[in-house]
């Protein structure tokens, strides 16, 4: 099995096209701006976000020429979310890659009138198994604010462990915040995938 990580991420042709049977996961276009921005200024989606909402809507072109240059460097695969008419709804990041260790961190966001419809889940779920059968990662691993419990339910869903918490790891402005780390081997999808 091939398990060179770099070589796995510079042979992607393009951005992986995902899909649920609600959700698809794309890489993101300028056209996305204003969606995007809808997103990322909703206080609600930014509560336990490692960064204020945005005010301006160029927040939102920067931050989508970011994920676009982050991808062709292959330093994160950053997709949005779409519903079916190609609206973007929340976005999925894979990030952190470490070669040597075969693992890479996950994130991921949702619009708020969104939520509670199992969409994240979906668009986490393509994103994981992709990653595992595509780049055949070992591990990925996903770092939350403790009171962030919306997140910490889809993860313990999709079968990651809670593997602690990092004592005021973060400062978000001025405050310092706890991190609580959650794993998901490759082992422990397929089982999930398999029952
Ligand atoms: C974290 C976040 C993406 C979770 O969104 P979500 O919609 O709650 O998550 P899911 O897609 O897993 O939906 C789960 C809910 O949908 C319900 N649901 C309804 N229909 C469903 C269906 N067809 N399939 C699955 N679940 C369904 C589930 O019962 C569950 O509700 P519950 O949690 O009350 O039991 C969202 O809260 C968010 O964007 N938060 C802000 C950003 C953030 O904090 N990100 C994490 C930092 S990395």
């Amino acid at each position: 099995m091939p398990t060179d990580l770099s070589a796995s991420l510079a042979a992607l042709p393009g951005f992986p096209q995902l899909h649920g049977p609600r959700v698809r996961l794309r890489g993101p276009r300028p056209q996305d701006a204003d969606a995007v921005f809808a997103l990322f200024s909703d206080p609600e989606v930014m509560r336990y976000w490692s960064r204020a909402p945005m005010t301006q809507r160029d927040e939102a072109c920067a931050l989508i020429s970011e994920m676009e240059e982050a991808f062709a460097q292959r330093d994160k695969i950053n997709w949005v979310s779409v519903d079916r008419r190609d609206m973007v709804i929340g976005t999925c990041t894979l990030f952190r890659f470490d070669a040597r260790h075969r693992h890479a961190e996950i994130g991921y966001s949702l619009r708020s009138d969104q939520w509670g419809k199992g969409l994240a889940r979906e668009a986490v779920g393509a994103a994981l198994d992709w990653a595992f059968r595509s780049l055949h990662l070992h591990r990925i691993e996903a770092d939350i604010d403790p009171l962030n419990d919306n997140s910490r339910r889809i993860l313990q869903r999709l079968g990651f462990v809670s593997e602690g918490v990092l004592r005021e790891r973060f400062f978000v402005g001025d405050e310092a915040k706890d991190s609580e780390m959650f794993g998901l081997l490759a082992d422990d999808w397929q089982r999930r995938e398999r029952s």
